[in-house]
């Protein structure tokens, strides 16, 4: 399985910090926001990722990851997106490195607490089709920012991208999982509203299709880039729930 990272967009949401950087270089406590998706994705044991970002800073992704050494990778694969077309279209960058394998995406300024592994292999213990991770969000207010399912007897019938009214209390947070016949979905779509192409659109394809399924996320997680208040109540939950790991070259 391969493992993609997404760290485009213009981060507009939390303008100014991101007027002269990209969103997924700022802080989160003692960290860059991308290193905690890459951690997701190597402590559940997928290390061949790649990481997909664009716009001015995308040179300072390789000088910040390098070949992956502070996550204990020899190497690490890299995609330019041209523009801010859209989570689907930057994963679509990725299906020469993809292949005929599947892969499991992160936007990288999800924050997951939980290890994904188990989710990971109930991904692999499905025929075909694709997987999300669903977080119980009670707050409405925090919902219409997000995707968030309606669900009737245990399956996801449908997925409404920023809803007015959300159909269940649950958001679709930004880990999925795909099959390869993922590219070829994307390719049949058409920009949203917002100009992009939404990934909820391909994850309601798969519930078309009646190959989609999902976990729920026992532990924190928080979209960082969601707005300059969740940043704060994310850098605030990993502050006081997060073990601070010293970098080995920071000076004592
Ligand atoms: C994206 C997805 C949305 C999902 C969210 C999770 O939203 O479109 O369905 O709930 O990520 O972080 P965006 O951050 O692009 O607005």
């Amino acid at each position: 399985m391969k493992g993609v990272i997404l760290a485009g967009g213009s981060g507009s949401r939390l303008y100014p910090l991101t007027r002269i950087t990209n969103k997924h270089l700022l802080p989160v406590y003692d960290k860059p926001m991308i290193f905690y998706p890459i951690e997701t994705l190597v402590r559940a044991g997928v290390n061949d990722i790649m990481v997909v970002t664009g716009g001015n800073n995308a040179g300072d992704f390789l000088r910040l990851l390098g070949n992956g050494r502070d996550f204990g990778l020899k190497h690490i694969n890299y995609a330019y997106q041209d523009g801010a077309g859209g989570i689907a279209e930057a994963l679509s960058l990725t299906s020469d490195f993809v292949g005929n394998d599947s892969c499991v995406l992160v936007l990288g300024d999800n924050i997951l607490e939980d290890d994904i592994s188990p989710f990971l292999r109930n991904f692999a213990a499905q025929p075909s089709g694709a997987r999300i991770l669903l977080k119980e969000i009670p707050q409405r207010e925090h919902l219409v920012h997000l995707g968030v399912p309606t669900i009737e007897n245990g399956r996801v019938i449908r997925i409404d991208e920023k809803p007015r009214n959300p159909g269940s209390p649950y958001a679709v947070t930004g880990a999925y999982m795909y099959d390869a016949n993922v590219f070829d979905i994307v390719n049949t779509l058409s920009p949203s509203a917002r100009g992009e192409l939404e990934i909820t659109d391909v994850n309601n394809e798969y519930i078309r299709r009646g190959s989609m399924e999902y976990d729920v996320l026992p532990g924190f997680w928080g979209d960082a880039g969601e707005s300059i208040d969740h940043y704060m109540t994310v850098i605030n939950y990993v502050a006081a729930h997060w073990p601070r790991q010293r970098h080995p070259e920071a000076e004592e």
